[in-house]
């Protein structure tokens, strides 16, 4: 049994679908998530900065006696989870690998599709990790750089002219490919659910790194006797880079629900120094 708090982070809100999954999972743990908004998208960076931003969010959250960090973001989890598990003595997650599994096990003619911000996508890990568990398996993968912002600005539903011409033009491809299971490679992407499977149509298993991240680490703390104890009250503590102004209202469409718990805006930058190193 571990009372301490799980930090969550990603570049922006996308890393609230696997805190939804999180509370939905496991309701008595506490959890900081930090999001970047002041520096959101990561995935069209170099990944010397990606690696740079990250050890910058990992320092920040490293200031709180934490029992994990859960990396939230697809971008950070294929381009620097090896690295900054490396350097840190906190328990680090990732999202991808459980994603890449699920796929491996699920696809019956062995066409996975995998979409993902371009870092991601050129990391080649969604691969590899996918390779782990299928040999078998035929991946097509298509970096989507346009998802982030347009789900960032709000144009994630169904119907909005603006993303369904983006989305056919991202997933055309991989239908043409006759994919039966689609990694949905970065944690923003399972608010475009309804937009994704409208043009890929029924036939076609989405996975979200999202859930399976938060299942992943769920799972993982269970191993390890490390989950909150029964009696253990919950609770949400809210960081963000740039203004909190708008984070509620567009955080609650992420996390399904109203947000409860504190909101505070944090300067990233001055987190050059690891609070506790290896
Ligand atoms: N949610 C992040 C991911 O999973 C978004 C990346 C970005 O900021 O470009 O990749």
């Amino acid at each position: 049994m571990d009372n301490r708090p799980i930090g969550v982070f990603d570049s922006g809100l996308g890393g609230l679908t696997v805190v939804r999954e999180l509370m939905h999972l496991l309701p008595r743990e506490r959890i900081i998530y930090l999001g970047d908004t002041g520096r959101v998208p990561y995935g069209g960076r170099s990944r010397e900065t990606i690696l740079k931003y990250a050890r910058q969010d990992i320092n920040f959250l490293s200031t709180f006696d934490l029992k994990a960090i859960m990396i939230a973001c697809g971008t950070v989890s294929t381009t620097a989870l090896d690295t900054v598990r490396s350097e840190y003595a906190l328990p680090i997650f990732g999202v991808a690998e459980s994603a890449a599994k699920e796929a491996a096990e699920i696809t019956k003619n062995n066409k996975i599709g995998l979409i993902g911000t371009t870092a991601s996508i050129q990391s080649g890990a969604y691969e590899r990790f996918i390779h782990q568990y299928n040999k078998e398996a035929n991946i097509y993968g298509v970096a989507c750089p346009l998802f982030v912002p347009l789900v960032e600005n709000g144009r994630f539903q169904k119907g909005d002219p603006v993303i369904e011409i983006v989305a056919a033009e991202y997933l055309d491809p991989l239908k043409k490919r006759g994919i039966d299971t689609l990694v949905l490679g970065c944690t923003h992407y399972p608010l475009l659910d309804g937009v994704i499977s409208g043009f890929m149509g029924r036939g076609v298993t989405l996975v979200s790194t999202g859930t399976q991240g938060a299942r992943f680490l769920a799972e993982k703390l269970s191993q390890k006797d490390a989950l909150a104890a029964e009696n253990a009250e919950g609770s949400r503590h809210y960081y963000v880079t740039d203004s909190t102004e708008n984070f509620s209202r567009l955080a609650s469409i992420f996390l399904g629900c109203p947000v409860s718990g504190l909101v505070e805006q944090v300067s990233i930058e001055s987190y050059d120094r690891p609070h506790l190193q290896k």
